[in-house]
């Protein structure tokens, strides 16, 4: 299952030919190119249909090698990427040259991360370059996070999958504007508001102060085909049961704390109480109520500190209106 060293240098050799690798990182699967060629970064956005102002994240094998692929790094960066990296953390930054407009949807800065796997750090210590990765999935749709969700998504539009097993975290790098001296949270993510504070000593910019533009961050976004309704915890199940009964078929995530009551509904995801677990897991429940053809999932948003920021972020832009700007 694992890749193996043999697997690993295939895949650097098919992103040195211009290919496109799905890699396994500690939070999604994404869908790796070579960094600096243009027309391998324009693949993913074909494979994805994702439009092309959409910034990609450049993934990088060490924090040593930050200086290479960004510029007029602040302190405050650099302390997060020796504290954090490799981790769930993407840094913004102002792009350097070795980084072409392509992959940063025209930006003058770029997002940068070294993940914590094995895998993708074998990769991009093989390869030797920057890998620029999306999540592994169609635009707008749930992210991956195993090699056979990428398999069923994506099909002969990768080139070579690499399988790196279930991703330990379940939710997207959080994003920070490090541009500036005072870092703002672009999006939420594996790493919380909390641990960020810790170390830096004090609390985050609001977003709203970041300089950065943030394209990419469309109301409807990691959405599964059924409709997500969000409602307040303890209405959850009488919730799904009416929609159940008015000819619905309902998917429910059942919040941990009404666990033990029973639900009349299509398909029922009895969620963990543990909010590692619910993030790990939360994608995988979600694409689990698309396979059992619900149209409506009713779901409540967990409350919103350490993880459970991310996981109310990513339910709440399931649940956004579904425009097609
Ligand atoms: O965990 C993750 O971050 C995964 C894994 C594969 O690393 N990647 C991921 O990539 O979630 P993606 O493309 O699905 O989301 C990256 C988001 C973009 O949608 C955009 O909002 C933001 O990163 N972004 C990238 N470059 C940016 C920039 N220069 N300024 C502001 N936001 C940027
Ligand atoms: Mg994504």
């Amino acid at each position: 299952m694992t890749a193996t060293t043999s697997d690993i240098e295939k895949a650097a050799g098919v992103l040195r030919a211009g290919g496109l690798v799905a890699l396994p990182t500690e939070t999604v699967y994404g869908l790796g190119a070579n960094a600096e060629d243009p027309a391998a970064v324009a693949r993913i956005f074909q494979a994805k249909g994702r439009p092309p102002s959409h910034p990609l994240i450049v993934h990088i094998p060490s924090a040593e090698s930050l200086d290479d692929w960004v510029q007029d790094v602040p302190d405050t960066a650099r302390r997060l990427a020796e504290h954090f990296w490799p981790g769930p953390l993407t840094l913004v930054l102002r792009r350097g040259r070795r980084v072409p407009l392509e992959a940063t949807g025209g930006l003058e800065t770029v997002a940068v991360r070294v993940p914590d796997h094995p895998v993708a750090l074998a990769l991009l210590s093989t390869f030797g370059g920057g890998v620029t990765a999306p999540s592994a999935n169609r635009f707008g749709a749930v992210s991956p996070t195993t090699a056979d969700h990428v398999r069923t998504e994506l099909g002969d539009a990768v080139d070579f999958v690499l399988d790196g097993g279930s991703c330990a975290v379940g939710v997207e790098s959080t994003i920070v504007d490090a541009t500036g001296d005072t870092p703002t949270i672009l999006r939420p993510g594996g790493v919380t508001r909390e641990a960020l504070e810790a170390l830096l000593g004090g609390p985050l910019a609001a977003p709203s102060s970041s300089r950065v533009r943030v394209p990419g961050q469309h109301p409807s976004h990691y959405a599964p085909r059924g409709r997500v309704v969000l409602v307040e915890p303890d209405r959850v199940i009488a919730e799904a049961e009416l929609a159940q009964r008015l000819g619905h078929r309902v998917g429910v995530l059942v919040p941990a704390s009404v666990a033990h009551v029973p639900v009349k509904a299509h398909a029922v995801v009895a969620l963990p109480a543990s909010i590692t677990a619910y993030a790990q897991g939360l994608y995988g429940f979600l694409r689990e109520l698309d396979q059992q053809g619900c149209d409506l999932i009713v779901a409540s948003l967990p409350t919103e500190e350490g993880l459970g920021l991310a996981i109310a972020n990513r339910l709440r832009r399931a649940a956004g209106p579904r425009t097609t700007v």
